[in-house]
């Protein structure tokens, strides 16, 4: 049963993007995959997080050099996703901070949205946080998370097969 085959559909065609067209992206997409990740549920609905758009060379240079891959320089726009800890709930019988788990429910919309548009992403968190923290001049208590890619995947580039643990190995009913 498929009962929302849209989002079914968009679901199946993210994926993560290594290689883009050098095609800009029209602002206009960027606001309406902004306006989806407005829309991202929060613990308590704190929505601790900010994001960064890329707008300067030395801006894009510094991501580059903060994830030091040929294939990130191929992106025409970058989103830099910050977590506000200050400002996120914290669970009160174990004091758990859930600035990443909100933070990465609203990344998550963003992919999907620019999905929806045809657009391409990747989720990067292996980056030199201190050089984004730099660049972006970021206040202290902002913490970047992750970095998102965004553009028109590359001529030929396709959405792979996805390679995922089957159903049974990850869900079921009742207790072990
Ligand atoms: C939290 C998170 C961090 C990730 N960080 C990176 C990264 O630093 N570099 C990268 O190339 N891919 C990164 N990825 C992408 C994953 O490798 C990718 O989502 C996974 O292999 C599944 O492939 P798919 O996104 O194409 O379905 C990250 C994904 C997530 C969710």
């Amino acid at each position: 049963m498929n009962a929302y085959p849209s989002l079914y559909h968009i679901a199946k065609e993210r994926f993560s993007c290594r290689a883009y067209a050098p095609t800009p992206v029209d602002q206009s997409e960027i606001a309406a995959v902004m306006d989806v990740v407005r829309l991202a549920p929060s613990a308590c609905n704190r929505q601790p997080w900010f994001f960064i758009q890329a707008d300067s060379t030395d801006e894009r240079e510094a991501i580059v050099k903060s994830y030091p891959r040929e294939w990130i320089k191929t992106a025409p726009e970058y989103i830099v996703a910050c977590g506000l800890h200050d400002e996120a709930w914290h669970r009160a019988s174990d004091g758990k901070d859930h600035t990443d788990v909100d933070v990465s429910i609203a990344v998550e919309h963003l992919c999907l949205a620019a999905t929806a548009l045809g657009l391409a992403t990747c989720w990067v968190c292996n980056f030199d946080t201190e050089l984004i923290r730099q660049a972006f001049r970021l206040p202290e208590g902002m913490e970047p998370i992750a970095i998102i890619p965004i553009g028109y995947p590359a001529e030929g580039v396709n959405v792979p097969a996805k390679t995922r643990k089957p159903l049974e190995d990850i869900f079921r009913k009742g207790k072990f």
